[in-house]
């Protein structure tokens, strides 16, 4: 395959931005550009120095005046789920019963879950996100369609069977025996099977019996290689009920600390009315908590504290949570995590929330070296902004001054109209059409 090279207003991050415009924290070249080679970035630079070394046998796609920037990454969200967004008027666990453990029994047909599958990657890569970690339903077929479709498309994608046998209806529950060995034969098929990745699903507490907690346990301790993903202190008649399950944990954190659950590959959805100590707990296991701002406040769920995971030192990550989480787009979910950190009197700067939609949960999974920054060696994971795609935006950003404003014009006002073209292992998935003119242009 031919070289290809990106033209554009390259940014990617370094470090975590501290402050309002910590320009030591990133990268930017404003005539910039980012040389593919076999699905990998080779350089990253100016554009005139690497149209040099590039040789003359190369693609150019020439996208100014758009950013390019690293794919972005959702850390929590649920496949089975993409047809249930906007499920009207419910809290969480009537929200469960009423309308997604419906909807989950539909993918044990293997035609639903492929057509569902590919209908899902294609809305991630329209809205410029090229890895995600979902859950998929009970059935193992669910797990073969997600990483099948993920595969077609080249993408690095993170996920597992979610494991339940209580609280749910009788057509969505394994067994504790069954659950390990489902997931066991999943893990064998596709963990590190080209890009895909494997995540331990147990739902969370209120779906899982002791045995089927011991048997997560025995699980996550033979794959330390592979992820864990699990919901904790999102709702409060949730905790309620979890915590009334399981009367010798000190709290709900201490549920999956007991059954050796949390780890430095251990996602936590939500965790919004977590105790210091609990807290402490993410923090002295590497344990991500996960905040999922559209969700938490289309479920009416609560605001994400995210400044004492911060003082205590715990990860945090952000993730859509599709279908509670109202849209696939991370840059909407930027803008309303920006609005719930405000409720509570905390701010979000927009390098921040940049740094987070990429390096920043690049990290929390331990794949920095592979995604979520531009760097030579990296996996061509790219995404191209057009922060005046729509006119209100184009008005907007003629009063722009500088690039955290106009990133944080591009969260608040931005959706998958901003989203010019998606590259995945350095192949244009989303706007073909560009592709091939710009390809006959040079
Ligand atoms: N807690 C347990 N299951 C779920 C789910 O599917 N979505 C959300 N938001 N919370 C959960
Ligand atoms: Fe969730």
């Amino acid at each position: 395959m031919k070289d290809l090279l990106i033209r554009g207003r390259v940014l990617t991050f370094i470090e975590e931005p501290q402050g309002i415009d910590d320009t030591q924290s990133y990268l930017t070249v404003e005539d910039g550009a980012v040389l593919v080679r076999d699905g990998k970035i080779a350089a990253v630079g100016d554009y005139a120095e690497i149209r040099r070394t590039a040789g003359a046998d190369v693609t150019i796609a020439d996208h100014r005046p758009h950013l390019v920037l690293p794919g972005l990454i959702d850390t929590h969200l649920h496949f089975p789920q993409t047809q249930a967004i906007a499920s009207y008027g419910a809290q969480l666990l009537e929200w469960l019963n009423t309308y997604i453990f419906v909807e989950e029994q539909k993918f044990a047909a293997p035609e639903h879950a492929g057509f569902v599958a590919g209908r899902f990657m294609d809305e991630l890569i329209a809205n410029g996100t090229t890895t995600a970690v979902a859950y998929c339903s009970v059935h193992p077929q669910s797990v073969d369609a997600y990483f099948a479709a993920a595969a077609e498309r080249g993408m690095l994608m993170i996920g597992g069977k979610v494991m339940m046998d209580r609280n749910a209806p009788e057509a969505l529950r394994d067994t504790p025996q069954q659950g390990y060995d489902e997931t066991r034969r999943l893990i064998d098929k596709w963990h590190g099977r080209g890009r895909a990745q494997y995540a331990i699903s147990p739902r969370f507490a209120i779906t899982s019996t002791p045995a089927q907690m011991e048997m997560s346990r025995a699980l996550v301790a033979e794959h330390p290689d592979c992820y864990v993903q699990t919901h904790l202190s999102e709702n409060r008649d949730e905790i309620a009920f979890a915590t009334s399950l399981f009367t010798a944990a000190k709290d709900y954190t201490d549920i999956y600390a007991h059954y050796g659950l949390l780890t430095e590959r251990t996602l936590l959805g939500h965790c919004i009315y977590l105790s210091d100590r609990e807290i402490s707990v993410l923090a002295e296991t590497g344990a991500v908590g996960v905040f999922c701002p559209t969700s938490n406040l289309f479920l009416g769920s609560g605001l994400f504290d995210r400044d004492r995971f911060d003082r205590l030192g715990a990860r945090w990550s952000v993730a859509t949570d599709v279908g509670a989480g109202t849209s696939f787009s991370m840059l909407e979910t930027m803008a309303e995590a920006y609005k719930v950190l405000h409720l509570n009197g905390q701010r979000l700067s927009p390098l921040n929330s940049f740094y987070r939609m990429t390096l920043g949960n690049a990290r929390v999974l331990g794949l920095q070296d592979k995604i979520g920054s531009l760097h030579a060696g990296a996996d061509a994971d790219i995404v191209i902004l057009d922060s005046s795609a729509k006119p209100a935006m184009e008005l907007r950003m003629r009063t722009a001054t500088s690039l955290a404003e106009e990133l944080f014009i591009l969260q608040t006002m931005g959706d998958d109209r901003c989203v010019a073209e998606t590259y995945v292992a350095g192949k244009a998935m989303k706007g073909r059409r560009i592709a091939a003119r710009r390809e006959l242009e040079t």
